[in-house]
């Protein structure tokens, strides 16, 4: 019987995933598993990216910090290629995302681990069926192999005993970490953590980042972390990006980050309500907004 090559438990190889090699688009640099060079995108006429470069190393954890709104998800999205951008290129383990034949890029997609803003678990299915999910809807896998991959995640998230629970009976804490053991159930190569901490109390918060280094380190898995807790990055994060405005405008030791007292980590960093980001979400005229037109002087 045949398996697909990505699960990993079923091959001798501990590589769980054939490398993805393209060399048209690798370069000499194989530490970075995603290169992105002068990402431009504009979403219902503003511009969320404007020449945006980032490189993010192999099998490490990489923050994403920024102001609501200011293109974090959206980066996410397309890192898997869910949304397209306008210019720009994002290379993803030596393909071009851009360029990938739609089977292609279902195949990449299957290496990505998503974790969603919000856990995003299916309201009317337990939490066994939940993490089986994309099992189901991607793979012919016999039930019995479904059944000890599921199980196997949820050990991996401490939750083996909750299989049978429905999500409105989880803590949120618990909610988030069904939906990373669904993340995690092809074993991705890369995990993109969408404000994983959003909502948990300390304890909740510690499981999770805990999980997010254990994942890191014992499955060697690349980890991109979207948070704005500063001090869960600290203890995580190998390296730290700061976006706004369309750009990175500081990255850095997460240690040192929030210390090189540029404007920007200053406002950031330092919660003031003044300075390089703007209050105001763009808008056209106040005035002629409220109808008198002409009128302010
Ligand atoms: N599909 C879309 N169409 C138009 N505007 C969008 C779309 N998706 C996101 N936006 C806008 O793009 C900006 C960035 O959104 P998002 O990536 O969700 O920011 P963040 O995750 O940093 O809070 C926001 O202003 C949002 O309103
Ligand atoms: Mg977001």
């Amino acid at each position: 019987m045949a398996f697909p090559q990505r699960f990993g438990y079923f091959g001798a190889s501990p590589q769980p995933f054939a490398p993805m090699t393209d060399s048209v688009h690798a370069t000499p640099d194989d530490s970075m598993l995603v290169r992105i060079r002068g990402l431009t995108t504009v979403l219902g006429g503003k511009t969320i990216f404007s020449g945006l470069d980032m490189d993010i190393p192999r099998g490490k954890i990489t923050a994403i910090m920024g102001p609501s709104g200011t293109g974090k998800t959206t980066l996410l999205k397309h890192i898997t290629g869910q949304m397209r951008a306008d210019a720009g290129r994002i290379v993803v383990d030596g393909q071009n995302v851009a360029e990938l034949s739609r089977e292609k890029l279902y195949e990449m997609r299957e290496g990505i681990g998503y974790l969603f803003q919000n856990s995003a678990l299916l309201t009317d299915f337990d939490v066994f069926e939940n993490v089986a999910f994309p099992l189901r809807q991607h793979t012919r896998l016999p039930e019995v192999l479904i059944r000890n991959l599921v199980l196997l995640k949820l050990q991996a998230v401490g939750l083996r005993g909750a299989a049978a629970l429905m999500p409105s009976e989880l803590s949120g804490g618990m909610a988030r970490r069904v939906a990373l053991a669904r993340a995690i159930v092809f074993d991705p190569m890369l995990i993109l953590y969408d404000e994983p901490f959003v909502g948990l109390d300390p304890v909740a918060l510690n499981q999770v980042l805990k999980l997010i280094r254990t994942l890191n380190q014992t499955l060697g898995i690349t980890s991109v972390l979207v948070a704005h807790e500063l001090a869960a990055i600290r203890q995580v994060a190998d390296h730290v990006f700061l976006v706004a405005n369309g750009k990175v405008v500081a990255q850095g030791d997460p240690k040192t980050i929030a210390d090189d007292g540029s404007p920007w980590t200053r406002q950031f960093f330092g919660g003031e309500a003044d300075g390089p980001v703007p209050f105001q979400y763009p808008a056209g005229d106040y005035a002629q907004a409220l109808g008198f037109a002409g009128a302010a002087k």
